[in-house]
C-alpha cells in the first residue's frame, strides 16, 4: 500500500493511527538553508518539536526513526539545531539508539572561513524501546579465521587445588557489522535541491524493517524513501508540502513498483541511472539473504 499525501505533515500526521509505523526515514529542512519554493518560511523550532512528538505517537513499539540532518552556519557558528532535535526526541520518549554519520564521498567544494571542508551530515537513529528489527549490513572481516583469546569469567580447579580463570579461543567470523559511518557519492537532483542518495534509503530500510512493514517519510521531497520502500516491498506513507516536489515524488514512487514504468522515470531525482537504481535494490536483497544465512548458521 502506497499512500502519498500533499500537505503540511504536522496536520496530515494527525490522521495516522497511533503505533502504526515501523520505520521513518526522513530529512527535514535544515534550518533556513533552502527556501523550498518559498514553503520554508513557516519552518522553525515550534514545527520540528511537534513533528518529533507526532513521530513518537505514530511509531510502533520497537519501531525506528532515521532523522538525516545538518545545521546551517549563521554568523560563523553552526546553529546546533540537529543536537537540539536529537535531545528533544529523547524528551519525547525515544531512545537515541545510534548517532550515525552520512559521509559525503564527493562533497561540493566550499572553503569558507577558517574551517575544514564540510563533508558529513548526522543520521540520528531513534527507537521506541529496543529496535524490533535489525538486519545488519555485513562486510568481510579482515581478521577472519584468526583466533583471539577470550576470558569466560568461569573458574576451574587445578590439579593442585588452586582456581584458575578459563581462557578459551574465539575465532573471528568471516563477516562483521559495517561501521556506523556510511559513505555515499552524491549525484544531485536537478528537480529538488536537497535529496539524499537512494542507497542511503536502501541501507536504512533494509537494516531497520522487513518486507510488508510500514515506512513513513513526513518530509518526502522528491520521494527517495518512498521509491526505495516500494521497490523493497514495504508499505509507504509520504507527505510533502510543495505541489511541485509532490508531483515529482508521485511519478518516482508510482514508477517504482512496476519495472516498465520505472524505466520512464530513470534519472529523475538523484540522477542515478536505472541500472544503478536496480543494483541498489538488488544489493539490498542480496544483503538480506546473507544476513538470513548467517542467522540460520548461528541458530543451527
Ligand atoms: C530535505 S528535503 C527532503 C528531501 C528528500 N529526502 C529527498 O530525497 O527528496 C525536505 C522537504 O520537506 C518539505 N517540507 C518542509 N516543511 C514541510 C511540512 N511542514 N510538511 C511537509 N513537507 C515539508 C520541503 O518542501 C522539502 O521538499
Amino acid at each position: 500500500m502506497i499512500q502519498l499525501i500533499h500537505g503540511d505533515c504536522l496536520d496530515k500526521m494527525r490522521g495516522i493511527a497511533d503505533a502504526s509505523v515501523d520505520l521513518t526515514v526522513t530529512s527535514p529542512p535544515y534550518d533556513n538553508l533552502r527556501t523550498y519554493n518559498g514553503n520554508n518560511a513557516l519552518w522553525g523550532e515550534h514545527v520540528w518539536r511537534e513533528v518529533i512528538a507526532e513521530l513518537y505517537r505514530v511509531t510502533a513499539e520497537g519501531g525506528v526513526v532515521v532523522w538525516v540532518v545538518a545545521d546551517a552556519t549563521i554568523n560563523g557558528s553552526e546553529t546546533g539545531t540537529s543536537f537540539r532535535q536529537a535531545l528533544h526526541a529523547m524528551e519525547c520518549g525515544f531512545r537515541l539508539h545510534d548517532t550515525m554519520i552520512y559521509h559525503k564521498a564527493n562533497p561540493v567544494p566550499n572553503e569558507i572561513g577558517k574551517r575544514y571542508q564540510a563533508s558529513f551530515e548526522y543520521m540520528f537513529v531513534w527507537s521506541k524501546g529496543k529496535p524490533k528489527s535489525f538486519n545488519a549490513i555485513l562486510e568481510p572481516a579482515k581478521m577472519y579465521g584468526k583466533a583471539k583469546p577470550i576470558k569466560s569469567g568461569r573458574q576451574f580447579r587445578q590439579a593442585d587445588g588452586s582456581m584458575k580463570a578459563s581462557h578459551g579461543l574465539k575465532y573471528n567470523k568471516p563477516m562483521k557489522f559495517r561501521h556506523n559511518i556510511f559513505s555515499y557519492n552524491l549525484s544531485g537532483s536537478k528537480e529538488h535541491p536537497a535529496t539524499f542518495p537512494e542507497p542511503l534509503a536502501c541501507d536504512h530500510i533494509t537494516s531497520w524493517s522487513n518486507e510488508g512493514d510500514a515506512v513513513l517519510d513526513p518530509f518526502m521531497g522528491s520521494g527517495t524513501t518512498g521509491k526505495v520502500a516500494a521497490q523493497l516491498g514495504r508499505k509507504f506513507i509520504g507527505i510533502e508540502l510543495d505541489p511541485e516536489y509532490f508531483a515529482i515524488a508521485e511519478a518516482r514512487i508510482h514508477g517504482a513498483d512496476g519495472r516498465s514504468e520505472r524505466a520512464d522515470h530513470a534519472g529523475a531525482g538523484d540522477g542515478a541511472s536505472s541500472d544503478q537504481q536496480d543494483e541498489t535494490v538488488r544489493s539490498g536483497r542480496r544483503r538480506k539473504a546473507r544476513v538470513d544465512a548467517v542467522d540460520q548458521r548461528e541458530r543451527a
